[in-house]
């Protein structure tokens, strides 16, 4: 039967099963790929290793009781409402809340503008559902967010990827790359960006350039889409001016709960020009019908009733010591040819290895060594970025990410002694998204 099925082909195995449907597949079932490198984090998350893998919120430092009340109180009050089907576009007193939270970041916005999402996560897959059709070309910064690129991939999407510094997006990289994919023939459908605290760069677009990359696109006639779950988790001052506060119909903004409360609740959205919002919708009701009520009224309500500013200053404080611990160590330990970003909020730095190094042929060494990371060819979708790592400094506690670095340190300078001893090569050679899993967004 299983022969029949494949015209006599070999059967294709998934470890030990046999997948009967391997040639019934769509074809954008291919661009779905599990990472080769899931098994190694299965041991990374072990409690001896020290994971600076994990892009997890530390939901710990929430008053649980006081989320444990909320919820409760909610079915009690409002449990007709609560456990009934909502609407697509997310409940309006959430949305009006949304718009509150998007002012801190110079946004005015109404809440019918608003779509509520299963994360934001869920608001990039809509996107790309309803602009591309296989082989339009996506601009991304490189690198870029992996769970990104791995909806870009899922939708047939090619994704260029545009040059960034130390200080964002590189504006003449973006006009050139627009300008030559142009006269190719290959017009762009939208530029995907983390202006604030990006993931995984640890970078922030410097105001100057904000502007430039607006006008850039806006001559175009480019939709951005602005990817912003970070953007209230800076490290100094007020929070950044978002790019969709400076342009209303050219700017798709996705904001999201994940960082700011709880990613458990999965609660995100998409400020959208009206015409994009009404296909957001339609999307989302063939999607999922509606986003479940019932985390979306928490997240209101939890909103209406507790200090979530306050709760927001906290979790800022307590990354910025973690990031000031990994910068402290990563300045004391390791070697001098390494060097990495320094982040003004978020969850990420983005190091660089010497010359003739290889991430992810470093990491099975480093994981025996009881540290993770991740590799940096997973934020490209052309298989660069072997020279890079992301380190995350979000979950694990300040001594442990010292300790962290110490190995990790250590694990770097053995590899570069065998460089100079056996000179360079990497023993993987595959290319494409990785896709690490939920934890390790
Ligand atoms: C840049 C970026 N965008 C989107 C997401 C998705 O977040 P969520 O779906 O939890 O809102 C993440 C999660 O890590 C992220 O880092």
């Amino acid at each position: 039967m299983t022969e029949e099925l494949n015209h006599g082909q070999t059967p294709a195995t998934q470890g030990s099963r046999i997948d009967a449907y391997v040639d019934r597949y769509a074809a954008r079932a291919a661009g779905m790929v599990a990472s080769e490198i899931r098994a190694l984090f299965a041991v990374a998350s072990r409690p001896e290793v020290v994971s600076l893998a994990g892009g997890m919120p530390y939901v710990t430092a929430l008053p649980l009781d006081m989320v444990g009340e909320l919820v409760s109180d909610l079915v009690t009050r409002r449990g007709p409402v609560a456990l009934q089907y909502g609407s697509g576009q997310g409940d309006l007193h959430l949305r009006e809340q949304i718009c509150e939270v998007m002012r801190l970041e110079g946004i005015n916005a109404g809440a019918n503008d608003v779509v509520v999402t299963v994360g934001s996560q869920q608001a990039l897959d809509l996107m790309t559902r309803i602009f591309i059709d296989p082989g339009d070309v996506v601009l991304a910064e490189g690198p870029s967010y992996v769970g990104a690129l791995g909806t870009f991939s899922a939708y047939q999407a090619k994704v260029v990827h545009i040059a960034m510094d130390d200080q964002g997006i590189v504006p003449e990289s973006l006009a050139q790359t627009i300008y030559a994919l142009e006269t190719a023939g290959a017009p762009v459908k939208f530029l995907y960006t983390i202006p604030t605290f990006h993931n995984p760069a640890g970078v922030t677009l410097n105001i100057a350039r904000r502007q430039q990359v607006l006008d850039i696109c806006q001559r175009a006639g480019i939709l951005i889409i602005e990817d912003n779950p970070y953007g209230l988790l800076g490290f100094d001052g007020e929070p950044m001016r978002a790019l969709r506060a400076d342009n209303t119909d050219g700017v798709v903004y996705l904001g999201s709960f994940s960082k700011t409360l709880a990613p458990g609740f999965r609660v995100g959205w998409a400020l959208a020009p009206h015409a994009i919002r009404d296909k957001l919708v339609l999307a989302m009701e063939s999607a999922v019908l509606s986003h479940s009520s019932f985390t979306q009224l928490a997240v209101g309500q939890y909103l209406a009733t507790q200090p979530w500013r306050e709760q927001i200053k906290s979790f800022r404080e307590l990354y910025r010591e973690r990031r000031d611990a990994l910068l402290d160590a990563l300045d004391a330990l390791m070697p001098p040819e390494v060097t990495w970003t320094r982040p003004a909020g978020g969850f990420f730095v983005w190091a660089t290895l010497p010359e003739g190094l290889d991430s992810k042929a470093i990491l099975p060494r480093a994981v025996a060594e009881r540290v993770a990371f991740v590799p940096g060819t997973g934020f490209f979708s052309d298989g660069s970025g072997s020279r890079h790592m992301r380190l995350s400094f979000c979950y694990p506690e300040p001594d442990r990410i010292r300790e962290g670095v110490r190995r990790l340190a250590s694990v770097i300078e053995q590899e570069m002694q065998l460089r100079d001893t056996f000179g360079t090569g990497s023993v993987f050679d595959r290319h494409g998204v990785d896709t690490p899993g939920p934890d390790l967004a």
